[in-house]
């Protein structure tokens, strides 16, 4: 009988694996469709699958004459670029299947990064709100719209671990956590690929940028990286990992270097840890010229590094044409083989079977869907609500906010009639027409319940650099009539006869994004004068922050009685402001990111580990310990933090055992009462820390969250189950598992504020 049973599982066990092995019958079909055209392809028509150029002026119904036309019919363009409109899609499609040899359709790429028109936060603002199925309904929505438009292929999600605030692109990302920014990551890509990515409203995500692009020294944008393997495979590659594990099509690689080899020549990357380790079935692009900048960063000429990043793993050329140009030319001299150009061109027409673009090349072109399922009354509705769920109320004294309707409230910043920089960096299909500025969205919120005063009192910097630098769209944004005095006394005297002032200021949208860093991160320009200004009428001020980075804000946090950080929250910020701000929702996101007191901190991140001469909690200076002269060692506001307008008091963390071996469940439950008097949701936040390793292990990691929606007066227990799963590190051989010993479970509101209980966990 044992006998039986024990053959029984070893001939399933032979069968699984067989079935594992096999292609599934579909992958066959492409398989062979694929050879079969390939077999017809001469090598320059392979190549030419490679390149990616930027679609250049395209001009509806001339696009055969057209430069890239032109290319296109010699069969030299894979797919293109960054095209907007599906008018012009359909024409450039209509050459590629209908003069060329052999009619392979083109690819159509974006970066379709938080919405297409209708745009949504921006994804640091995303990731605060915690909640993956808003994520992924955000990331459907975009595809639905994107597709309708004749995009298939988004550069998206962009997974970039940052703990650097100065780095622009912090924006762009989930934020410091690889658990938090590994939910995001799948919730992104299940968003835009659907279940079935030959749908129609579905399309192929593009992780990036691979990897590590977030760790650029000193948060220069582009800059190197230099990192241990052991902090790569612990806190950077997961979000990747979960992006690829996701079933993400294709993978971006960075523009930096990682320990010597820039990523788009870095073999190791691209090939043994991306396809060798984590099975990667899809195709490589590289970013914006990133084979061609492969020359500054020293590694030869063109022809030299576009063979060295075919080699390493990339199958397709964004715009810089070192493919195009040379790959033939090394072919011939013996240095690039018949099959690694082979190989590169199967996974691009990979792609596209995959699309169904085989099938129907204008799949994504119809017209009629264009016009009625872009930026279309209910996907603003969804996002309005979505904005609602990402802003972080920082501080309220007093209860200053929710706002009620009533007397007269001055609306003053430069930000609160700015339609332009509602949407927020990367929002290449947005139409700024269509974004709702915070003054339009208070009126129709307050209706004629109370009057709204409105002064611009700054502008977003008065520095002429800065403003042409930091993009405003070629306008500038600094008033050419008045003075910076001269703004400030106009809005004290509209302040001083309202009852209340809600102050708009932050970053313009283009101060973060790419190529965005700044040095100093606090307000730009004389906005904290007028916020001086403001507090001295003695009324209450609410600061509504625009921001794409954690800012330095202790001045704020010591003066002003309220703060809402609202990051850029897409086409519909403004009313979605006004919801939170009047109260019709209470704000419950929670960050995604340290805020550091100074620069001097970063980077300053929630996870760090804990040195040999560690300093207790809540202390400052200690001869011989491990802090600063001039500043604690405490963020201004931790990671996971964030209010709502109700309190929520945690109490009672109960594990359901203290001693447990091998696979067990340990059951760590904790009662969240609503304290306060307003309904509100909560994010409950498990960490874990590991007490004794074989290596040094942080002081504590996000391992769960629930959000929950409690009613005002009622308590709600919340359970985490916790598997020795979620005790697995990269150990130093970077072998993945977990250690027998003791360990921290910790669950409260935010990373700083938790109750503790201890266990013994035994393999
Ligand atoms: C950015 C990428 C983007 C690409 C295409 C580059 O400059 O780094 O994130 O996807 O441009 O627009």
């Amino acid at each position: 009988m044992k006998k039986n049973s024990i053959l029984f599982s070893f001939l399933m066990m032979v069968f699984a694996m067989t079935l594992q092995a096999q292609p599934m019958p579909d992958e066959i079909k492409m398989k062979k469709f694929i050879s079969e055209l390939m077999a017809k392809m001469t090598l320059e028509e392979k190549v030419g699958q490679l390149n990616l150029p930027g679609s250049g002026d395209i001009v509806t119904g001339q696009t055969s004459s057209s430069d890239i036309g032109l290319k296109i019919k010699e069969g030299k363009v894979g797919g293109l670029l960054n095209l907007k409109s599906v008018e012009k899609i359909r024409d450039v499609q209509k050459v590629a299947v209908e003069e060329t040899r052999l009619k392979i359709p083109l690819i159509f790429g974006m970066d379709v990064v938080h919405g297409y028109q209708t745009t949504f936060p921006i994804p640091l603002g995303l990731a605060a709100s915690w909640d993956m199925g808003l994520i992924e309904k955000s990331a459907r929505i975009a595809a639905q719209e994107a597709t309708a438009d004749g995009i298939c292929w988004t550069y998206s999600p962009m997974v970039d671990i940052a703990r650097d605030p100065r780095w622009g692109r912090i924006a762009e990302g989930s934020g410091e956590d690889a658990y938090l920014g590994s939910q995001v990551a799948e919730a992104f890509v299940h968003g835009y690929q659907g279940n079935d990515l030959t749908k129609k409203n579905t399309m192929m995500s593009c992780v990036k940028h691979f990897a590590l692009y977030g760790a650029a020294e000193g948060g220069r944008d582009y800059n190197s990286t230099d990192m241990s393997f052991q902090r790569m495979y612990n806190e950077y590659l997961p979000p990747y990992k979960a992006a690829v594990d996701a079933g993400a099509g294709s993978v971006m690689c960075s523009f930096n270097d990682i320990n010597g080899i820039p990523a788009t020549a870095n073999k190791w990357l691209l090939t043994d840890l991306l396809r060798g380790e984590w099975g990667f079935n899809g195709f490589v692009v590289t970013d914006f010229t990133g084979i061609n900048e492969l020359m500054e960063h020293g590694l030869g000429d063109l022809q030299t590094v576009s063979a060295l990043a075919l080699k390493a793993g990339v199958d397709m050329d964004m715009v810089g044409e070192g493919f195009l140009t040379t790959v033939k030319k090394s072919f011939d001299e013996g240095k690039i083989s018949q099959a690694t150009i082979d190989q590169a061109c199967r996974r691009v027409l990979e792609a596209k079977y995959k699309l169904g673009l085989f099938n129907d090349p204008f799949r994504y072109c119809d017209v009629n869907r264009a016009k009625t399922e872009i930026a279309t009354p209910e996907n603003f509705k969804a996002a309005r609500e979505i904005a609602t769920q990402t802003f972080v109320l920082l501080k309220n004294d007093k209860e200053t906010l929710p706002i009620q309707k009533k007397g007269k409230i001055a609306l003053i910043g430069p930000l609160a009639d700015s339609r332009k920089n509602m949407a927020g960096t990367w929002s290449v299909a947005v139409d700024h027409d269509q974004s709702v500025t915070v003054i339009e969205g208070f009126r129709e919120v307050v209706g004629n319940e109370a009057e709204i005063v409105y002064a611009k009192g700054c502008n977003i910097t008065d520095d002429p650099k800065l403003d042409e630098w930091s993009g405003s769209w070629g306008e500038s944004g600094i008033d050419p009539d008045r003075t910076p005095a001269q703004l400030r006394e106009e809005a004290v005297e509209v302040a001083s006869k309202c009852d209340v002032v809600v102050a708009v200021m932050g970053e313009s949208a283009e101060m973060s994004g790419e190529c965005s860093s700044r040095s100093d991160i606090s307000l730009p320009g004389s906005q904290k004068e007028l916020l001086e200004a403001l507090l001295k009428t003695g009324k209450p001020v609410v600061l509504v922050l625009f921001t794409g980075r954690p800012l330095i804000l202790n001045w704020e946090n010591e003066n002003i009685p309220a703060i809402l950080n609202v990051w850029f929250g897409g086409s519909t910020a403004g009313q979605a402001i006004a919801d939170v701000v009047f109260g019709a929702v209470n704000p419950s996101g929670k960050l995604p990111v340290t805020f550091p007191q100074n620069v001097g901190q970063i980077p300053l991140y929630y996870n760090h580990k804990n040195t040999g001469r560690p300093l207790g909690d809540d202390e400052w200076f200690t001869k011989f310990l491990s802090n600063y002269l001039d500043v604690t060692n405490d963020p201004l506001y931790p990671f996971g933090y964030g209010l709502s307008y109700t309190s929520f008091t945690y109490s009672g963390l109960k594990l359901d055992q203290n001693n447990l071996t091998g696979n067990q469940t340990l059951k760590a439950s904790i009662d969240v009462t609503n304290s306060g008097k307003y309904d509100g949701e909560e994010v409950v936040q498990l960490y874990i820390r590991d007490l004794v390793g074989s290596m040094t292990r942080p002081v504590k990691e996000l391992k769960g969250f629930q959000k929950v929606f409690i009613k005002a007066g009622e308590t709600k227990t919340v359970t985490f189950d916790i598997t020795p799963e979620d005790l697995k590190f990269y150990n130093y051989d970077l072998k993945f598992d977990w250690e027998s010993g003791d360990f921290v479970i910790m669950v409260g509101g935010n990373s700083r504020d938790v109750e503790t209980a201890q266990v013994s966990w035994m393999k």
